[in-house]
């Protein structure tokens, strides 16, 4: 592994005033999202969305990079060129999603741990041949109640993102390592910072342990807010008290880049967190945005799965990134943001 190629990477994926749109759902995944635009699932409705998404004039400004799923890296526009290649030729970075998804976690009810490891290290030479710089593994953390999560899932799953970082690393990509902590639920504010902060300090513990590099590393986490079925909604800026709070005890400094996932949150208020935080300062990391549901539902319900809807589809990417970048420097404002 050359370090400083992993550190070249982290840097272009932070590049100020850019975020990186995960379209990296899975084929089934995508389906979830098609249906929402009463689009079934079949392969040329997800190519056509992607070719949309990655050929949108402009995204260039805005995005530094692209987290792709397996068949979507292999997957090309109409004309024949490579997904990747497409994407790499607007100096946006492909990256790949490379765990295979949750099963349940035996002996402990409710809670999943992530698979993926199986045969990664020569996955991994594949990716780089494809193109990917980079490499996103999802754990997924459930809150229910003071009961869950159990410190054992926080273990397990921290020690299987260390053991992917590590391989990572040593391919010359950069790991996105990504501890979910699932938004949906009646927990409080509170109960999210305490629950994300011992995750974090978990899995820095095992990143550690495992000798993965925090330089050439990037966090994607959750913004901490209370449920979506909580009483009260966190306001923007309790979402930026705790956030930050929360980094500052669970992220060593060294890290190379901190970038949120928007969850389930609506997009106008993912990007008035994000801008919630970036309004808090300088911190000793940046911070970006990794957003899939909150960039793609505004272009999905533009575009209906129609080719005469393709450029008011772009124009809806081309805006929500735009306005992304804006609350990434704090310089958003919600008021002019048409949603
Ligand atoms: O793993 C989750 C995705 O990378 C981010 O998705 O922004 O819809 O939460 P989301």
């Amino acid at each position: 592994m050359n370090q400083n190629d992993l550190y070249k990477i982290v840097a272009q994926m932070m590049e100020s005033g850019k975020g990186i749109l995960a379209a990296d759902e899975s084929d089934g995944t995508a389906g979830k999202r098609l249906e929402m635009v009463h689009l079934p699932n079949e392969i040329e409705h997800r190519r056509a969305f992607r070719e949309l998404l990655f050929t949108a004039p402009g995204i260039e400004e805005y995005l530094s990079g692209v987290i792709l799923y397996d068949s979507t890296i292999r997957g090309e526009t109409k004309g024949g060129v490579p997904f990747a290649d497409v994407l790499a030729a607007r100096g946006i970075i492909p990256g790949i999603k490379v765990d295979t998804g949750t099963v349940p976690l035996e002996g402990f009810d409710g809670e999943v741990v992530t698979e993926g490891l199986d045969g990664l290290a020569d996955r991994f030479k594949e990716y780089y041949t494809l193109g990917a710089r980079f490499a996103k593994w999802r754990a997924v953390i459930t809150i229910d109640g003071d009961t869950l999560p159990s410190d054992e899932c926080l273990e397990i799953n921290a020690i299987m993102l260390a053991r992917y970082a590590a391989l990572a690393q040593a391919a010359g990509i950069v790991p996105m390592v990504e501890p979910e902590v699932i938004f949906a639920g009646n927990h409080s504010l509170q109960r999210a910072e305490e629950v994300t902060t011992r995750a974090l300090q978990i899995l820095f513990t095992k990143l550690r342990m495992y000798r993965v590099d925090f330089k050439g590393l990037i966090l994607k986490t959750s913004m901490v807010l209370a449920g979506d079925m909580y009483k009260t909604p966190s306001t923007p800026e309790e979402v930026a008290d705790s956030t930050l709070r929360t980094l500052r005890l669970g992220v060593p400094h060294d890290v190379g880049g901190i970038v949120f996932l928007s969850g389930g949150q609506a997009p106008k208020r993912a990007t008035e967190n994000l801008h919630a935080i970036a309004k808090m300062g300088k911190q000793p990391w940046p911070i970006s945005s990794s957003f899939s549901r909150a960039l793609e539902e505004p272009v999905l319900t533009a575009w209906q799965g129609k080719d005469g809807n393709i450029e008011k589809a772009q124009q809806a990417l081309l805006y929500r990134t735009k306005m992304n970048s804006l609350a990434q420097q704090g310089k958003y404002n919600a008021s002019e943001d048409k949603g």
